[in-house]
């Protein structure tokens, strides 16, 4: 048996989806889960482009050591520099160096030509193992780059000491069978690449839905390391899926013999929702292992078939990537243990203080509504979570909503600011939630766009939760905020302050903008 290793990248390339900012106790958290699902290397962060994911990879290489950290950088000393940095005294620290190589990025955005490209890169992986013993390099656009000079710097990247070499389909451009023949081809041109040991990657981006299955070509063609992130997110249509690429070895084995991961299946969909709930990236319905829809069976041929025999309409079992298949209800009579219980099963651990705090909100809700289920939760977990690091400037005192057919909708908002004082302020709009965002803009004096709003129950019943996620754009940045709350409009409401306070918390972090601007891949 051959080992695929898994290699998530949801803290690195995931996080560039827009809009898709975690904080610094959400990306530990994710760590953790990731650790406890088996991935063998966690890409943590780009050190370079801010002090908040030179503090994650820190922070991460440091507290969750059993897979290995690495840390992305460009072929630039400084980006190196600080790459080795984040990762000092690190027990498992990878630096993975990227330079691209294909014509069109020669020319158009590096202006190099390959003699230089080369040399750059040599000297930065060189660079790289002056301060780690492992370090990877990509080619970036290697899909696209000339088959002859991929060889090339391939075998220059390895001897200036990479042990593997990552082969992009940066733009998600490639189909299965040409994926998988560059991968043949680079391992015919240099057998000394199998005979040292060094690892052959893929890397795909989904823009024309193939990066799962030009993932699998890769591995097909000798690949041993896959990257990928949870849920797929990632730059634009997203990376390769992790989930879809485990399940897809696992339950086709027959397709990929001799092949395994380290992934304990189990724990897939646990840490799917927590993605989701951590990104405010909703899984799309019908998505396959892991959205709504992926094990429901509606049309009555289907669901007659599955009660004679399961294996008539279902390839994979749902307990075999974590659905959890009877749901645990909690209410106001269930002690910290028992909630400390459920938490656990869900995949959290949490530490005390935040315990405390989930558990002060669990009373709360559950004087509010009867039944308190696992969805419930998993969102004032994720609330806690994300106050913990965000900087509180303005909290949601008081709300009143005047609306109905031939009136003018009226809000009338009051906040306490970071002192505590009270400011209230009364506006119109085109609707209630309109109204009540003006006045909001008015009393913080931040003038933040409204670009989506999504609202939908968290859990069951008429005392459901309404949680509402809005996405924000204030001058070049977008956010998104939360609120959750048995009342919709209050939920709104929190949600847009939620995203204002976003913006101080990222305005108060001394943000290296012009790095991720100007060259991040
Ligand atoms: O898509 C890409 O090329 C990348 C590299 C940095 C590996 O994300
Ligand atoms: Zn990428």
């Amino acid at each position: 048996m051959d080992t695929v290793r898994i290699f998530d990248t949801t803290l690195r390339d995931g996080e560039q989806s827009p809009g898709a900012s975690l904080n610094h106790y959400e990306k530990l958290e994710i760590a953790r889960q990731l650790d406890a699902l088996g991935v063998d290397i966690i890409e943590a962060g780009f050190p370079i482009t801010s002090q908040g994911d030179f503090e994650a990879v820190r922070t991460i290489s440091n507290e969750v050591t059993r897979p290995v950290t690495a840390a992305l950088a460009r072929c630039m000393a400084k980006d190196v520099d600080r790459a080795g940095e984040a990762l000092k005294g690190a027990p498992n620290p990878r630096i993975h160096v990227f330079c691209a190589t294909s014509k069109i990025h020669r020319e158009h955005k590096l202006k190099k030509a390959k003699a230089q490209i080369i040399q750059i890169t040599r000297d930065h992986v060189a660079q790289a193992r002056q301060y780690v013993d492992n370090v990877e390099f990509s080619p970036e656009d290697g899909s696209r780059t000339e088959l002859d000079f991929l060889v090339e710097i391939t075998a220059a990247a390895v001897e200036a000491g990479a042990a593997t070499i990552n082969i992009p389909d940066t733009v998600g451009y490639a189909t299965p069978e040409e994926y998988g023949y560059i991968f043949q081809y680079v391992r015919e041109q240099l057998p000394q690449l199998d005979e040292q040991g060094i690892v052959l990657s893929s890397h795909c981006h989904n823009d024309l839905g193939l990066a799962v299955a030009n993932s699998l070509s890769a591995a097909l063609h000798g690949a041993r390391q896959i990257e990928c992130t949870i849920n797929g997110i990632g730059e634009r249509a997203g990376n390769a899926s992790l989930e879809e690429i485990v399940m897809a070895m696992k339950t086709r084995s027959d397709q990929f013999p001799d092949l395994r991961t380290n992934i304990d299946s189990k724990r897939i969909y646990p840490i799917s929702r927590l993605v989701s709930q951590f990104t405010g990236l909703q899984v799309q319905r019908n998505k396959a292992i892991v959205g709504e829809n992926a094990f429901a069976h509606e049309a009555g041929i289907h669901q007659d078939g599955m009660l004679k025999h399961r294996d008539t309409y279902e390839i994979m079992n749902p307990l075999d990537v974590g659905i959890p298949d009877s749901k645990l209800v909690l209410g106001k009579h269930s002690g910290r243990h028992a909630l400390n219980d459920r938490i656990q099963q869900l995949g959290f651990t949490l530490d005390p203080q935040t315990l405390d705090r989930v558990y002060e909100a669990f009373k709360t809700l559950a004087d509010k509504k009867k039944d308190v289920y696992d969805e419930d939760i998993e969102s004032l977990i994720e609330s806690e979570l994300e106050s913990a690091t965000d900087i509180e400037t303005f909290k949601l005192v008081n709300l009143q909503v005047t609306t109905g057919s031939g009136t003018v909708p009226t809000a009338t908002v009051t906040v306490a600011d970071a002192s505590g004082m009270h400011r209230t302020q009364a506006s119109v709009g085109d609707g209630p939630i309109d109204a009540i965002y003006s006045a909001i803009r008015s009393l913080t004096g931040i003038h933040i766009d409204l670009l989506d709003y999504q609202i939908r129950a968290v859990s069951r019943g008429k005392d459901a939760q309404g949680e509402v996620t809005v996405e924000a754009r204030h001058r070049d940045r977008r956010v998104r905020g939360r609120g959750l709350s048995t009342d919709i409009i209050e939920s709104s409401a929190m949600a847009f302050i939620h995203a204002i306070n976003r913006i101080k918390t990222l305005d108060n972090r001394l943000d290296n903008a012009d790095a991720r601007d100007a060259e991040q891949p």
